[in-house]
């Protein structure tokens, strides 16, 4: 099935441990319940999205440091694995990714690795999430370079507000020098509590700036215990615990999600 036009997502913060792979997974997870097609691309050396979706590290399977080592040869479609849920895909990592950025750094188009890698896929799903490592390194750069749209997990902590800035001046360098078409979708508010203030003091300022407020999706991500458990289980927690919080509060992302 052909998508009329595919949304190439990257979920990022250079912020770590702010819920960017369980949003890749997740509303990866809720999209497909929507009816959409999904392709979940893992660019973090780290292997969570690949390990939350159940898949083991294998040799011989092509993972995306092949994608980015080999662009200008690889056919991406040979790297893509097809879940239990049809029309839920995932291109693995590996932890060779680590490697990736010194590999890549005198080539030239270094930025470009990921785009020229993937390219045959646009069209085949209405939307490719990228799950990133929390750092801005090469692996970044390519994801944004490719990217229609960011979105950002934005943890209800002031150190995560604080970070937000940065981030911001980021996307806005690579607009200017690398890819103008990029534009921010949206923040995700995540690890939400309401019973502590910090969370809703956060919330408080997020909603007060302009700068964000206007980016900022309506559903809030609650701390909810049940997505620690399904990443154990090896799947996002929307099919895991379709009742949970957790699940209840992405398919709300991914209804917000589709309405922008
Ligand atoms: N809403 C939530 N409630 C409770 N636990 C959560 C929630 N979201 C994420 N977690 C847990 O918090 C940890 C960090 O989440 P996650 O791995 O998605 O963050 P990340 O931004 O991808 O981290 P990294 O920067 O290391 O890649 C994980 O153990 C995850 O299961
Ligand atoms: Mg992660």
């Amino acid at each position: 099935m052909e998508s009329e036009k595919t949304r190439i997502i990257a979920v990022a913060n250079e912020k770590g441990g702010v819920g960017k792979t369980v949003t890749v997974l997740n509303l990866g997870a809720a999209l497909y319940r929507e009816g959409k097609t999904v392709l979940i691309v893992d660019i973090d050396p780290q292997r969570n999205a690949t390990e939350g979706m159940g898949i083991e590290p294998d040799e011989k399977i092509l993972t995306s440091y092949d994608i980015l080592v080999n662009s200008e040869t690889i056919d991406a479609n040979e790297a893509i694995i097809h879940t239990q849920w049809e029309g839920l895909d995932i291109i693995p990592s590996d932890a060779e990714l680590v490697g990736a950025d010194i590999e890549l750094y005198d080539q030239d188009g270094r930025e470009e690795k990921l785009q020229e890698g993937l390219k045959e896929l646009t069209g085949k799903y209405d939307f490719i999430l990228i799950d990133t490592p929390p750092s801005l390194s090469l692996l970044t750069v390519n994801v944004f370079a490719y990217a229609d749209e960011v979105l950002i997990p934005c943890q209800t902590h002031p150190y995560s507000f604080n970070a937000l800035a940065e981030l911001f001046d980021t996307i806005d360098m690579i607009e200017e020098e690398i890819n103008p078409g990029i534009r921010i979708t949206g923040i995700i508010a995540t690890f939400f509590n309401n019973r502590t203030k910090v969370s809703r003091n956060v919330m408080e300022k997020i909603q007060a700036d302009e700068k964000y407020k206007d980016l900022l999706f309506k559903t809030k991500i609650r701390i909810n215990t049940t997505i620690a458990d399904s990443a154990e289980a090896g799947m996002p927690v929307v099919f895991y615990k379709p009742g949970s919080y957790g699940a209840k509060d992405y398919n709300d992302l991914a209804e917000e999600l589709l309405q922008r």
